[in-house]
C-alpha cells in the first residue's frame, strides 16, 4: 500500500493510483463523521463491511444495466474503480422524512413522501454542500441539461430497484445519496455511479421496528453502531466469514 501513489483522502476514504490507467483504487477506513461539524470517531469493521455491502449493491445495479464504476473489489478494503471526472453533485433520493428534510420543512421523521423526492447539493465542504435547484447546475455547468437528465433517470431506476432489494429483507430505504462521474471512452462521456452506496450513505431502517442500522447509530450516540452495519451486511447475505479481528459474532438486531 506504501508505494501506491494516494490521488485523495477523505474521511472515510483514500483513493490510489490503480495499477493501470484510467483506473483507482477504493481504499475503505473505519473513521466516520466530521461533516458540518459532527461527531467523529472510529467505527470498527465499518471499511470493511462498506467494501463488501457497497461491492453488492453496485454489481446489483449492473446486472440491471445501470453503469458504475466498480471494477471489482479486490481484498476487505479496497476495489478497483474506473477513473471518473467527478460531477461536484450529492444527488438525494428520499422516500420518507428524516435528517435535513424534516428540520427544513418541519416534518416528523419517518413520515412516508407522498412521493419520492430528489434534491440536489452542491459538492463544496467549504460552503457546507448547500442544497441547489436544477438552475444552479446547468447555470453554473456543474452538469449539462441532458447529463442531469441522465443523472435523474439513473437515481430513480436506483430508488425502485434498492427499495425492492431492500425490501426483501425487511429493511426501509429512508433515503439515500448517489454521487456521478463521467466516464470517458471512446464515444464520449457517460454518466456512472461513483463513489460508494453503503450505510454511511444510506438511511435504513428495520421494516418492523424502525430501528436505525446506518451512520445516524454513530451521530445520534445510539450505540452498536458496527452491529447496524453488520445487520445490514448478515440480511443481504453477504457477511464476511471475519477478517483478523474486525468483526464481533453477529447479533440479530431486535
Ligand atoms: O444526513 P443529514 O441529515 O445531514 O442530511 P440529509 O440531507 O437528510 O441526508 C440524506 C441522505 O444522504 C442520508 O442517507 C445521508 O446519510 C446522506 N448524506 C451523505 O451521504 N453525505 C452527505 N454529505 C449528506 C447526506
Amino acid at each position: 500500500m506504501s508505494r501506491r501513489r494516494q490521488i485523495y483522502e477523505g474521511r472515510a476514504k483514500v483513493l490510489f493510483e490503480g495499477p493501470e490507467p484510467g483506473t483507482l483504487v477504493q481504499h475503505f477506513k473505519d473513521d466516520v463523521g466530521g461533516s458540518d461539524g459532527g461527531r467523529r470517531g472510529t467505527i470498527v469493521g465499518k471499511g470493511v463491511l462498506n467494501n463488501r455491502i457497497s461491492e453488492f449493491l453496485m454489481l446489483k445495479l449492473a446486472e440491471i444495466g445501470i453503469p458504475t464504476h466498480l471494477v471489482r473489489r479486490i481484498n476487505m478494503r479496497e476495489q478497483l474503480v474506473r477513473e471518473v471526472e467527478m460531477i461536484p453533485l450529492l444527488v438525494v433520493m428520499r422516500n420518507v422524512a428524516a435528517g435535513e428534510l424534516s428540520q427544513r420543512f418541519g416534518i416528523a421523521e419517518g413520515t412516508v413522501l407522498p412521493r419520492s423526492i430528489i434534491e440536489y447539493y452542491y459538492k463544496k465542504a467549504e460552503l457546507g454542500d448547500p442544497l441547489v435547484a436544477e438552475e444552479h447546475i446547468t447555470a453554473f455547468g456543474w452538469a449539462g441539461a441532458r447529463e442531469l437528465d441522465e443523472i435523474v433517470q439513473i437515481a430513480l431506476r436506483v430508488n425502485d430497484f434498492l427499495s425492492g432489494l431492500f425490501l426483501g429483507v425487511n429493511i426501509r430505504l429512508v433515503d439515500f445519496r448517489l454521487e456521478f462521474g463521467r466516464l470517458y471512452g471512446e464515444d464520449g462521456a457517460q454518466i456512472v455511479i461513483a463513489d460508494e452506496i453503503s450505510p454511511d450513505n444510506c438511511r435504513l431502517w428495520d421494516l418492523r421496528t424502525n430501528e436505525k442500522m446506518d451512520q445516524d447509530r454513530f451521530r445520534e450516540d445510539l450505540g452498536r453502531v458496527e452491529e447496524g452495519y453488520q445487520e445490514v451486511a448478515r440480511r443481504l447475505g453477504i457477511l464476511p466469514d471475519g477478517g483478523p479481528g474486525d468483526f464481533k459474532a453477529p447479533k440479530t438486531m431486535q
